[in-house]
């Protein structure tokens, strides 16, 4: 994809305040709900009441895109890329026309990589998790490699009931039935008690959420005192000082690409971060991997038979991945050569 910027932020949660912001915040968001509707004889609170409406059905509308684009898409892109549906990460330095086998190892390669950008590794092994979620599961590939490689305990949540039920049957079929389990569950209202796990994991699920501030919040109140966050996720470039918005070719871009894959507003790096900061975390840290995924989609496009029996799967549907991989700028993958970078 040409443009699509391609970040990865972790961080550590701190021992203390960590889950007091957002339930603030929560209650805070609901009160003003209830007032707007109290006083909806008042023109500019109807409006208001109005606009918070549309956005609610939108949020609604949304979600149940995604779920069925994962409901009808899963299936197919198991068949080519196996567990993960997320890049792969490679050696920009390196030739990367390499084999599909080559580049699911290259999925795996950037499940390691983001570890070792966490600085999670084997040692010390009092850092290794183990107790996680997996936000945004996919058909739990993730939750499964970090359950087997920790003897860890993972809990995995979709929207699409066919990636939850398939994730059930591949963790039994691999022997970890009593080490992964996955539902259906929205990431900005996760059921999950506060403090739950020592890893909290969002592999490329965050370019889907409406409200990042929210899926922040509750990222950061399900993670134990101590634990560790990773969001690996899609981002637009940072604004210059003197920027308001991005650039209008730049916007119909990422327009573009939000309707293919059922994606809201983007936001930056910069923005995750100031999000990230207002909660008590330590050790926050990002970084542009721009570089180390571009191969990822061009190796997507040359499977070009087998996807566009994916994307005929949304012949129907008028957001389809199709128009997504129609587009040139799409097809090069996230490139320096571009303005916009993740
Ligand atoms: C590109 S897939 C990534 C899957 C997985 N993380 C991986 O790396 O294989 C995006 C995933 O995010 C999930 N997702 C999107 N919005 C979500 C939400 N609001 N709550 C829970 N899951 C969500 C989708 O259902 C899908 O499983």
């Amino acid at each position: 994809m040409a443009c699509v910027s391609y970040q990865t932020a972790g961080l550590s949660s701190s021992t203390t305040t960590r889950a007091v912001l957002p339930r603030m915040c929560y209650r805070l968001n609901r009160a003003s709900t209830v007032v707007v509707g109290a006083n909806s004889r008042n023109r500019g609170l109807r409006r208001l009441n109005a606009v918070a409406e549309t956005a609610a059905m939108e949020a609604v509308e949304l979600k149940k895109g995604i779920a069925e684009l994962y409901d009808e898409s899963s299936g197919l892109w198991e068949n080519i890329w196996g567990d993960h549906m997320h890049h792969g990460y490679y050696d920009p330095d390196t030739d990367v026309s390499v084999s599909i086998p080559d580049h699911r190892a290259a999925q795996i390669r950037m499940i390691d990589e983001v570890l070792r950008f966490a600085g999670i590794s084997e040692e010390p092994p009092t850092r290794l998790p183990k107790n996680l979620v997996d936000v945004g599961c996919g058909i739990g590939g993730s939750s499964r490699y970090l359950a087997s490689k920790y003897g860890a305990n993972a809990k995995g949540i979709t929207l699409s009931p066919v990636q939850a039920e398939r994730a059930n049957a591949l963790a039994a079929a691999q022997g970890l039935a009593n080490q992964a389990s996955f539902q259906v569950a929205d990431a900005l209202d996760q059921p999950f008690p506060d403090g739950e796990f020592d890893l909290v994991w969002s592999m490329e699920s965050g370019e889907h959420m409406p409200d990042k501030a929210k899926f922040v919040n509750e990222l950061v109140r399900v993670a134990a005192p101590g634990a560790t966050i990773i969001i690996v996720t899609w981002c637009h470039r940072d604004l210059g000082a003197s920027e308001k918005t991005l650039k209008p070719d730049e916007k119909s871009l990422l327009d573009r690409i939000c309707n293919s894959f059922y994606l809201p507003a983007w936001c930056s790096t910069a923005d995750y971060l100031k999000l990230l900061e207002s909660h008590s975390l330590e050790d926050i840290k990002a970084e542009d991997w721009s570089p180390y995924v571009a191969p990822f989609w061009p190796a997507v496009i040359r499977s070009a038979l087998t996807w566009k029996g994916f994307t005929s799967l949304h012949k129907n549907n008028k957001r389809s991945i199709g128009n997504a991989i129609d587009d040139p700028r799409i097809q090069e993958g996230p490139n320096q050569k571009h303005e916009m970078n993740v």
